[in-house]
Parts: structure tokens; C-alpha cells; sequence
């Protein structure tokens, strides 16, 4: 492209955030980020395939995208802690979409059982510790092989964007979670979560550092505790830790996922995104 007088190639620098002819698979699609997240890539023009447990329900959201932003999208009904379901899924969104260029590998699981989920580290189940690694870890690798196997034999790059969590870095300060309710039970952040958001991080760098000479770019994306239904005490608990002072909205990672998806960063690969109002700052 010509570059204007200023040398900034303006009309280029327009089209940075451009998502249009690419296809985007957003696993966990179904979910508080997730729809925003397939919502915010159609808006920039991606065809967009929603992978979640619920096939009916990722059909009808996907209806729902392609009514509200014009591009082919399509649900994919998926369990990827099941290996067969996941390349079920991805060899169809692959043939019915033209390839698949963005992977947002975004499933977690809060697990079936919240008294479980949420049980004291000292008695912790190894039961429980696995059905919840079963998705947020080997989900993760199971979902990045398959797309990262379409992505090598499609031999034109791709961006791939692993969900972590600000508690995949930091422990959790017991004091906020005292009083604290959600989904209609008291919560804590179980080491299993952190555990394995910390495995998200290095799994990241590992394949950055593997599919870099092919053209797929891979980086995390952490968000801080998003505002969706805790009680009012927790709320303003994890508010006063937030050096922004506030939880953050669902909305406000969209930004950082088209960001990473996009041009706009085609020389960032291996990077962690912190979106969590300043929390790992301090
Ligand atoms: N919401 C937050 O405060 C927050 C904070 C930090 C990190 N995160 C991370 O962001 C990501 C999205 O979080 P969210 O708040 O949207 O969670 P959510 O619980 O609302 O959504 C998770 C989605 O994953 C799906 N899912 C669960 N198990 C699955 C499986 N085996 N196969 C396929 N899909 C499965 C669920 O059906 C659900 O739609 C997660 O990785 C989460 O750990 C969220």
C-alpha cells in the first residue's frame, strides 16, 4: 500500500482490527466472555464458530451473530476434554468455514458440583481436582493441537489466544471472600484454578515459541474478576485491591482479544495481556 505523506500509511492503520475473510473459533462460546467475545469478532468482520457443551444452543447463538453482523457463522457443539469431540469439531468448522485462522481457547469448567469446586485445599479431592483439569488443561492442549494442525497444513499463519486468569498469577486474599456469594454459594479461588491458568501461561509460551516460524502467533489473555453477580460485599472487597478501583465488565476484554487476533499485533506473540483494572501491578 501506498504510504500518505506523513509516512503513516494511514488507510493501512485503518484496517488493522479488520478480522474480515478470517474464521474464529471461540471455545466456551456460550459463556459471560465468550458471547463477547464472538460478538466483538463478528462486529470486526470474522466468521465466527461458537464451540460449547450445548449444540442447540451454540446453533442458536450463532444465528443470532450472523442476523446482528451479516458474516456465515455456525455452532459447534463440543466437549474438549474429549480428544474425538474436539477434532469432530474442528475438522467440521474447518470444511464449513473455509479453515480456521483465530482460536480463542476459552473453555473453563467451575465443575458440576460447586461444594466440591470450592472444598478447603487441605481435603481436595483428587477426583474433583481432576475433572476440572480435564477441561482447563488438557482442554486447552487438546483444542490447540487441533486447530494448530489445521493451521499448519493451512500454511497461512494464524493467532491463537489462551484465556488465563489474574489468579493463574497471583494467590488469593482470603480476606475479600469472607460474606461472599455467587451462584447462590460461598466462593474461594480453588489452587486447581489456579493451577491450571498457570498452565495456560506456559503452555502459550511453548507453542509461541514452536509455531513462530510458521506464522501462528500465540499469547494469553488474563483477565481480573469480572463483575457478573457476586454479591455486594465481594464486590467491593476485590474493588478495593483493584488499583482501578472497580471489577472489570465483561465488555472490557473484547478490546484486548481483537487486539490480539488482528494485525493490529503482528509482531506480539508469547505475551500475557493483563486485563485486570492494574491487580498484578501491585
Ligand atoms: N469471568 C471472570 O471473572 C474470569 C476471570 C478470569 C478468567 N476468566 C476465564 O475466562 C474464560 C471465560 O470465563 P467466563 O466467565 O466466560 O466463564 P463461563 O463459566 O461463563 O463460561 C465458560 C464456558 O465454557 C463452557 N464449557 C465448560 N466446560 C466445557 C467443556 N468441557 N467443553 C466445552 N465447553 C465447556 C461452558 O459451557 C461455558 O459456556 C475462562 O477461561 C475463565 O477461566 C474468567
Amino acid at each position: 500500500m501506498k504510504e500518505n505523506n506523513t509516512g503513516s500509511g494511514a488507510e493501512r492503520y485503518s484496517a488493522l482490527f479488520d478480522l474480515s475473510g478470517k474464521t474464529a473459533v471461540v471455545t466456551g462460546g456460550l459463556g459471560i466472555l465468550g458471547r463477547r467475545f464472538c460478538a466483538g469478532l463478528a462486529a470486526h468482520g470474522a466468521q465466527v464458530a461458537v464451540a460449547d457443551l450445548d449444540d442447540h444452543k451454540a446453533a442458536a447463538f450463532a444465528e443470532q451473530l450472523h442476523q446482528d453482523y451479516g458474516t456465515a457463522c455456525m455452532g459447534a457443539g463440543c466437549d474438549v476434554s474429549d480428544p474425538d469431540s474436539v477434532v469432530r469439531m474442528t475438522d467440521k468448522i474447518a470444511q464449513r468455514l473455509g479453515g480456521i485462522d483465530i482460536l480463542l481457547n476459552n473453555a473453563a469448567s467451575k465443575s458440576d458440583d460447586l461444594e466440591q469446586f470450592f472444598a478447603p485445599f487441605e481435603s481436595y479431592s483428587l477426583e474433583q481436582w481432576r475433572q476440572v483439569t480435564a477441561v482447563n488443561v488438557d482442554g486447552m492442549f487438546l483444542v490447540a493441537q487441533a486447530v494448530g494442525n489445521h493451521m499448519l497444513k493451512q500454511n497461512r499463519g494464524g493467532s491463537i489466544i489462551q484465556t488465563s486468569s489474574i489468579y493463574g498469577l497471583l494467590g488469593p486474599d482470603e480476606r475479600i471472600y469472607e460474606g461472599s456469594r455467587y451462584l447462590g454459594t460461598t466462593i474461594n479461588t480453588p489452587a486447581v484454578y489456579s493451577a491450571s491458568k498457570a498452565a495456560v501461561v506456559g503452555l502459550t509460551s511453548h507453542l509461541a515459541a514452536r509455531w513462530a516460524p510458521y506464522g501462528i502467533r500465540v499469547n494469553t489473555l488474563t483477565p481480573g474478576g469480572i463483575e457478573s453477580g457476586q454479591n455486594s460485599r465481594f464486590i467491593e472487597r476485590y474493588s478495593a485491591r483493584v488499583p482501578l478501583g472497580r471489577m472489570g465488565q465483561p465488555d472490557e476484554l473484547v478490546g484486548a482479544a481483537i487486539y490480539l487476533a488482528s494485525d493490529a499485533s503482528s509482531y506480539v506473540t508469547g505475551h500475557n495481556l493483563y486485563v485486570d483494572g492494574g491487580l498484578h501491578a501491585w
